[in-house]
């Protein structure tokens, strides 16, 4: 398929976020070029995902520059080189305990994908988009990249380094047209975290939910609908920011009406 439409590239697209953030993004009219690490991971997407002829699965795996180049050049000769939106949304979270030294590799494996991942793709899609003068970068990052996380500081860290990239890249590719934004999602109800959070039990999540001013956890459709504003907004004007979807997580629950 070759056409002028805007392309928009999404990286980890087979996972929770990822799946809602496609479905979205054709929903708008975008071409989505859909990624994830293997070809099983994309069969899981595309069962989920109603089928479209704006839709094209690509195996790329973001720690690899080879494997991203790759993908780069499937992409456009599938949908054309207008590639105007890339959502750096691949990431693993691993608990990596700082007391523990048997967890060093771990540490490196979160690092490669959540920061090094995203700036490998970064660099090679942004690229098309400082061609044409237009393009929006959306990273998603976390609400531990600001608060930090116990026992998961290499998470923690590789959230705090997309955003502080996020700014700089900002920077960088404003003056091109390119803008580029961070999501710090807070508590969602995913894999991700079901698959962390096994001992989790319902009064767990009834305090979780006190600190919540909006009083739910989010879910990947929440998202979806910030990422598909993102891309899709006509100001460039939008810049550098750090969107925080959190419900109010991040204000904190001190009720001042309690004071008077
Ligand atoms: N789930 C949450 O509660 C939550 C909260 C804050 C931030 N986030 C962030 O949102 C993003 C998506 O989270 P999710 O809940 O959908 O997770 P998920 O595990 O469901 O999906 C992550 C996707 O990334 C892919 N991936 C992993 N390594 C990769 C690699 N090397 N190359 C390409 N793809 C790779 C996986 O295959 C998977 O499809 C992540 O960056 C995560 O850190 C999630």
């Amino acid at each position: 398929m070759q056409n002028h439409q805007k392309i928009a590239v999404v990286t980890g697209a087979a996972g929770g976020f990822g799946r809602q953030i496609v479905q979205h993004l054709l929903a708008e009219g975008f071409c989505v070029a859909a990624t994830d690490v293997s070809q099983n991971k994309l069969d899981s997407l595309q069962s989920y995902v109603k089928n479209s002829e704006k839709l094209g699965l690509f195996v790329m795996d973001v720690c690899s520059t080879y494997s991203i180049q790759q993908a780069a050049e499937q992409i456009t000769s599938y949908f054309g080189d207008s590639i105007a939106v890339l959502v750096n949304n691949a990431g693993i979270f691993e608990r990596t305990p700082v007391l523990l030294p048997e967890y060093q590799d771990t540490v490196a494996k979160v690092i490669d994908v959540n920061l090094i991942g995203a700036y490998s793709c970064t660099t090679i899609f942004s690229k098309f988009m400082v061609k044409k003068r237009n393009g929006r970068v959306i990273n998603i990052a976390s609400i531990a990249g600001t608060w930090g996380a116990a026992s998961a500081s290499a998470y923690a860290a590789s959230k705090a380094g997309l955003i502080a990239a996020s700014k700089s890249w900002a920077r960088e590719l404003g003056s091109f047209g390119v803008c580029v934004n961070a999501i710090t999602p807070g508590i969602f109800q995913t894999e991700m975290l079901e698959n962390e959070d096994k001992h989790s039990t319902v009064t767990a999540d009834k305090l979780l939910l006190n600190l919540i001013p909006s009083g739910r956890f989010g879910h990947p459709s929440d998202v979806a609908e910030i990422v598909t504003f993102l891309a899709a907004c006509k100001t460039n004007y939008l810049n550098g920011a750090v969107v925080a979807l959190d419900g109010g997580l991040n204000i904190g629950t001190l009720e001042t009406s309690q004071w008077s």
